[in-house]
């Protein structure tokens, strides 16, 4: 797999430079470059799409170990993602006019949509607000997946707790995806033991070449401190990586992605009507560090502003 043999990401995507025929293209902000051959047609086991069932099985832990992530295909019917989706829908309006700037110590992010209006795009502990989604994550078929990292349990009040993110590309909108970084340097600005950890992610929004979405370089996880520092820019860089996947999931697919994995959220296309929104939260090891209401906010988020943007014109 010598596309694989890396430590961390290729800093040269330049010498990849695009030769038309990438399934990456519609990623690329004009003028960069893209990989010529996507990571999945080298190599067409990373396409694979797993059956989540009472528990993980040894190729599916075998293939997290190798890679760094894992899509489970069809975890939660349509009708439950219907439900999902209204109920993000009415939070957005709620937490927008609650007042509340942050939850837990953790900033909200808030933006503006196409409309004007001021809605939250990124709202941490969202299962402290919503019993609905609280449920979602508290599924008990979603246990199997702490047999990934032994002594681990759900971050429901750690971190950030279930983050919701909402990515509108156009009008206003100042967050229309996330750069390139591993969810791991946290815990190296806390000068803690960069420890395993996963995120799991319910899409309810699906992720495509076509649509913008998830992309990751797999195996990653596997890389060094140094290069878990150093191997990009965090956050500020969003060209296509010559060796990074585009994960493919459709609506209702569960996915995991290891904490030391390079990874960035590509923009909603048109195809999605410029919105994209997606639910996290963590799977955790180590020492247990619950936050409430008295918690301050951490370091790494301090520079998102909690303070509501200003539309021109307010709720047309
Ligand atoms: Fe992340």
């Amino acid at each position: 797999m010598s596309n694989l043999n890396h430590t961390g990401p290729n800093k040269s995507p330049e010498a990849f430079a695009a030769a038309g025929n990438s399934d990456a293209a519609s990623d690329a902000p004009s003028g960069s470059s893209v990989p010529s051959v996507s990571a999945a047609a080298r190599n067409p086991e990373l396409g694979r799409k797993f059956t989540l069932g009472k528990d993980i099985t040894d190729e599916q832990k075998e293939f997290y170990h190798k890679y760094g992530f894992v899509v489970f295909s069809g975890v939660f019917f349509p009708e439950q993602i219907a439900i999902v989706t209204e109920e993000l829908e009415k939070q957005k309006k709620l937490v927008a006019d609650s007042g509340k700037t942050e939850i837990n110590g953790v900033p909200i992010k808030f933006g503006i949509d196409k409309e004007n209006r001021v809605i939250p795009q990124r709202t941490p502990f969202m299962n402290l607000l919503s019993p609905v989604i609280d449920r979602l994550v508290r599924d008990p078929r979603l246990e199997a997946l702490l047999q990934f990292i032994p002594d681990s349990r759900f971050g429901y009040n750690e971190r950030d707790g279930v983050v919701i993110n909402h990515y509108v590309a156009g009008g206003k909108s100042k967050f229309k995806k996330l750069g390139w970084h591993t969810d791991s340097i946290r815990d190296i600005f806390y000068l803690e033991k960069v420890r395993p950890m996963l995120n799991v992610g319910i899409h309810v929004s699906p992720s495509s070449a076509t649509q913008g979405g998830l992309r990751i370089i797999p195996g990653t996880h596997n890389q060094s401190i140094w290069k878990l520092l150093t191997g990009k820019l965090h956050i500020i860089g969003h060209a296509p990586d010559p060796n990074e996947l585009i994960v493919n999931v459709a609506v209702g697919d569960l996915t995991i992605h290891d904490g030391r994995l390079w990874h960035r959220a590509a923009g909603p296309t048109q195809a999605l009507g410029h919105n994209r929104k997606t639910i996290y939260f963590p799977i955790l090891c180590g020492p247990y560090s619950p936050k409430n209401e008295n918690s301050k906010p951490p370091f790494y988020l301090r520079f998102m502003t909690n303070v509501k943007p200003k539309p021109d014109v307010k709720d047309v």
